[in-house]
C-alpha cells in the first residue's frame, strides 16, 4: 500500500468535473484496479457496478458513479471504506477526480446476499484541482485525536483522511508499540444521527486504508486486531495495531 503515500497528498473530493471522456485505457484501468483492492476483512464479498452519473442521483456533473454492495457483518461498511480509499488514491493518482457521495440512493437496495453500501462519482477533472502537499487540508491536528503517538509522521498521515463531512470520527490511544482506534459518537444533530452513523463506519476503513498506508511507507510492520462497529457506547474499539518491527 506505501505506492499510495503520494496521492494522500494530491487527492480531493472532486465535485466539478470536465466534459472530456475518461480515455478507453484509463477507464479499463480504473475497473480492472477494483479487482486489486486489498481487503481489510476478506471473507465479506464486495461486487461494484459503474453506471452513467446521469443515472443516479449524484448532483454532480461526473461522467460514473462507482456503486459499491456487499455481504453485511461486523465491520462491513468499514471493509467498504478501507477498499475504496485505496481505489479514490490510485485515481488520484491517475489524474481522475473521485469523490464518496453518500447522499447517493439507488432503487434496489439489496442484490441476493448484498446490500448497497455507497457510491462514488469519477472522472476527468481539471489538473488544477488536486492537491500540490500537505498544507491546503483541514483537518483536526494529530494531538487533537491521537494521544501517546511514539512516532508523530504516522499521526501526520493519517490525519489526511477523508471523512463525511470532514467529520473525522477516529480517535488514537497509544501506549508504547500497540494503539488503539476508536470510533468516536454522537457530537451531530439529532436529525443526521442515522446517517453519520452508517458514514462515519466507512470514515474508519478510510482512516485505517491511511494508516496501513502510513505504516508501510515509514517502514514498521505490523499487526491488527479488528473490534466491533458496534453502535452502543460513546465510542466503538474498531481496531488494535500492534507495531512489531521497524525496519533499518
Ligand atoms: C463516507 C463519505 C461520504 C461523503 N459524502 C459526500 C456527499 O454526499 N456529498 C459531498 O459533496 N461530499 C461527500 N463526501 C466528501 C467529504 O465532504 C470530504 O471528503 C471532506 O469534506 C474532506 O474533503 P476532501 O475530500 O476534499 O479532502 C463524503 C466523504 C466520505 C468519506
Amino acid at each position: 500500500m506505501k505506492e499510495l503515500l503520494e496521492s494522500i497528498y494530491k487527492r480531493r473530493s472532486v465535485r466539478t468535473y470536465s466534459k472530456e471522456k475518461l480515455s478507453s485505457e484509463e477507464y479499463a484501468a480504473a475497473e480492472e484496479y477494483l479487482h486489486q483492492l486489498k481487503p481489510l476483512i476478506p471473507e465479506l464479498q464486495v461486487e461494484f457496478q459503474i453506471v452513467p452519473c446521469s443515472e443516479t442521483n449524484c448532483k454532480f456533473n461526473a461522467e460514473y458513479c462507482l456503486l459499491v454492495y456487499s455481504t453485511e457483518g461486523n465491520l462491513w461498511l468499514t471493509n467498504v471504506g478501507y477498499m475504496l480509499e485505496q481505489w479514490d488514491l490510485k485515481l488520484a493518482s491517475m489524474g481522475i477526480g473521485v469523490c464518496w457521495y453518500g447522499m447517493g440512493k439507488v432503487e434496489e437496495e439489496r442484490q441476493c446476499d448484498l446490500v448497497y453500501a455507497i457510491m462514488l462519482s469519477f472522472g476527468k477533472c481539471d489538473p488544477e484541482l488536486f492537491r500540490n502537499g500537505d498544507y491546503d487540508f483541514n483537518r483536526k491536528s494529530a494531538s487533537d485525536f491521537w494521544t501517546g503517538a511514539s512516532d508523530l509522521r504516522i499521526a501526520e498521515i493519517a490525519r489526511l483522511a477523508p471523512s463525511a463531512v470532514n467529520s473525522q470520527p477516529w480517535r488514537v490511544e497509544q501506549v508504547d508499540n500497540k494503539f488503539n482506534v476508536y470510533r468516536k459518537k454522537g457530537g451531530v444533530p439529532l436529525l443526521s444521527a442515522q446517517l453519520y452513523k452508517r458514514w462515519n463506519k466507512v470514515d474508519m476503513g478510510i482512516f485505517l486504508c491511511f494508516v496501513d498506508v502510513a505504516l508501510e511507507s515509514e517502514g514498521y510492520t505490523f499487526s491488527r486486531t479488528l473490534g466491533t462497529d458496534s453502535d452502543e457506547g460513546k465510542r466503538a474499539l474498531v481496531a488494535t495495531y500492534t507495531i512489531t518491527r521497524q525496519s533499518a
